[in-house]
C-alpha cells in the first residue's frame, strides 16, 4: 500500500492536558509503527496559561493554521475553578466553542463502554456499550441570546436554542450510519412534548432519514426518562442521537456509569471533512492533580483510537482499543503513574 503522511495538530493545553497528551502521542506512535502511515506533529500553545501569558484565546491566524492539519489531538484547557485571574467562560466560549463552531464539528461522538474489570457504581449494569452522537454546532450553545437591565429586578436573559433542518439531518444521518454498523438500534433523546418546535423537527428528521436505514430499529425517549434508563438499564442503548445540551448532560452520566472520567473519550467530528476533526478526553485540566503524574491517560489514549479510525486507520484504531482493554483488565491495586500506564499500553501494542 502507498504510505500515507498525516499532519497532526497537538494542543496539550493546561493542567493534566500535557501529561495525558504525551501518553496519547506515545501510543499513537506505537500503534502506527508498522503501518504505512507517518505522522508529523505540530504543537500549539492554547488555553488558560496561554491567555494569562499573552491575552490570546484563539487568534485567527492560529485557527487558519489549524485548518491545514488532517486532525487535532486536544488535551484539556482551563484554570482551577477558584482562580479569579481568568474571567469565567472566556476559554470555553472564545476558544473551545469557537474551535467546534469554526471547524464545523457537528458530530460530538462519545462512546460509553463498560470495560471488563472496571467497577461501575451500578450494582447490575449489564453489558454497557453504546455511543452518544451529540449535535455539536447548534442548540442552546450558539450564543443566540442576550441580556437587558442586567443586575436589576427587571433583568431579562434569553438563550435561544437554534435547530436547523440541515443541522439536524446531517447529525441524524451520521447516527443512523453508526447504528447500522453496530447493533442496529437508534434512540432519539429529546423532550418533544414540551420543546415542541425543536422536538418535532428532530422527530421528523429521524423518521425521514430512518427510511434510508430500514435495518435500524428506532426508539424515542424524553431526556428525563433517558436518565432513568441510563441507570436502571443502560444495556438497552446502542446509538443515542440528541441535541447539544441534552448530549452534554447525558454523556457525563454515561461516563459516570462506565467507570468514570479517566476513561471517557470523545471526538468533535466534521464528517463532511471540510475541516480537521478534533479528538479529546472528556475530562478537564484537573488542576487538583496536575503536574503529579496522577492522571489516568486512558481517556486521551482512547481518543487517539477515535482519531485513527476517523483517518481510516481502522486496524491501528482496533489495536489501541484492544491494548486498552487488556491493560484495564489487568489493572491491580498498585498505583501507576500517568506515564506507567502509557508505557504499559504502548508495550502491549508492540507485542500484538
Ligand atoms: P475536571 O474533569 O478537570 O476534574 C474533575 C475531577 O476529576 C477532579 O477531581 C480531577 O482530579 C478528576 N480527573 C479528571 N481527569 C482525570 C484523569 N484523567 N485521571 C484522574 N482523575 C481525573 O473538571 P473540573 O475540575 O470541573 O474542571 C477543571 C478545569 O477544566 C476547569 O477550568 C474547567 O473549565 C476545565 N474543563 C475543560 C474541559 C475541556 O478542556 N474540554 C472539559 C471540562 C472542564
Ligand atoms: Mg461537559
Amino acid at each position: 500500500a502507498e504510505s500515507q503522511a498525516f499532519s497532526l495538530a497537538v494542543i496539550p493545553g493546561d493542567g493534566i492536558g500535557p501529561e495525558v497528551v504525551a501518553e496519547g502521542v506515545k501510543v499513537l506512535k506505537a500503534a502506527t509503527a508498522n503501518e504505512d502511515a507517518t505522522f508529523e506533529l505540530t504543537e500549539y500553545k492554547l488555553g488558560a496559561e496561554h491567555w494569562l501569558a499573552t491575552g490570546e484565546t484563539l487568534p485567527e491566524d492560529t485557527l487558519d493554521k489549524l485548518r491545514g492539519h488532517d486532525a487535532i489531538l486536544f488535551g484539556a484547557v482551563g484554570a482551577a475553578p477558584g482562580d479569579t485571574r481568568i474571567p469565567s467562560g472566556i476559554i470555553e466560549r472564545e476558544m473551545l466553542l469557537k474551535l467546534r463552531f469554526s471547524l464545523d464539528h457537528f458530530v460530538n461522538l462519545r462512546p460509553s463502554k463498560l470495560f471488563p474489570g472496571v467497577p461501575s457504581p451500578l450494582a447490575n449494569p449489564g453489558e454497557v456499550d453504546f455511543v452518544v452522537v451529540r449535535e455539536g454546532t447548534e442548540g442552546p450553545y450558539v450564543g443566540n441570546g442576550g441580556a437587558l437591565r442586567v443586575g436589576t429586578r427587571h433583568e431579562i436573559a434569553t438563550e435561544v436554542s437554534v435547530n436547523t433542518a440541515h443541522g439536524v439531518e446531517r447529525v441524524v444521518r451520521d447516527a443512523f450510519r453508526r447504528a447500522s454498523a453496530r447493533r442496529k438500534k437508534l434512540t432519539l433523546v429529546h423532550k418533544h412534548n414540551v420543546l415542541v418546535h425543536a422536538g418535532h423537527l428532530w422527530r421528523r428528521q429521524v423518521e425521514a432519514v430512518g427510511r434510508e436505514f430500514p435495518e435500524v430499529a428506532v426508539d424515542y425517549l424524553h431526556v428525563d426518562a433517558a436518565t432513568i434508563f441510563m441507570v436502571t438499564d443502560p444495556a438497552r442503548f446502542d446509538v443515542i442521537v440528541t441535541d447539544n445540551l441534552f448530549g452534554d448532560i447525558i454523556t457525563d452520566l454515561a461516563a459516570a456509569i462506565t467507570g468514570g472520567i479517566g476513561l471517557a473519550a470523545s471526538g468533535n467530528i466534521n464528517m463532511d471533512r471540510t475541516a480537521p476533526s478534533m479528538f479529546e478526553p472528556v475530562h478537564g485540566s484537573a488542576p487538583d492533580i496536575a503536574g503529579q503524574q496522577k492522571a489516568d491517560p486512558t481517556a486521551a489514549i482512547l481518543s487517539v483510537a477515535l482519531l485513527l479510525e476517523h483517518l481510516g486507520l481502522d486496524a491501528a484504531a482496533a489495536r489501541v482499543q484492544d491494548a486498552v482493554e487488556k491493560d484495564i483488565a489487568g489493572r491491580g491495586t498498585e498505583p501507576r503513574t500517568t506515564s506507567d500506564i502509557g508505557d504499559a499500553i504502548a508495550s502491549l501494542l508492540a507485542v500484538g
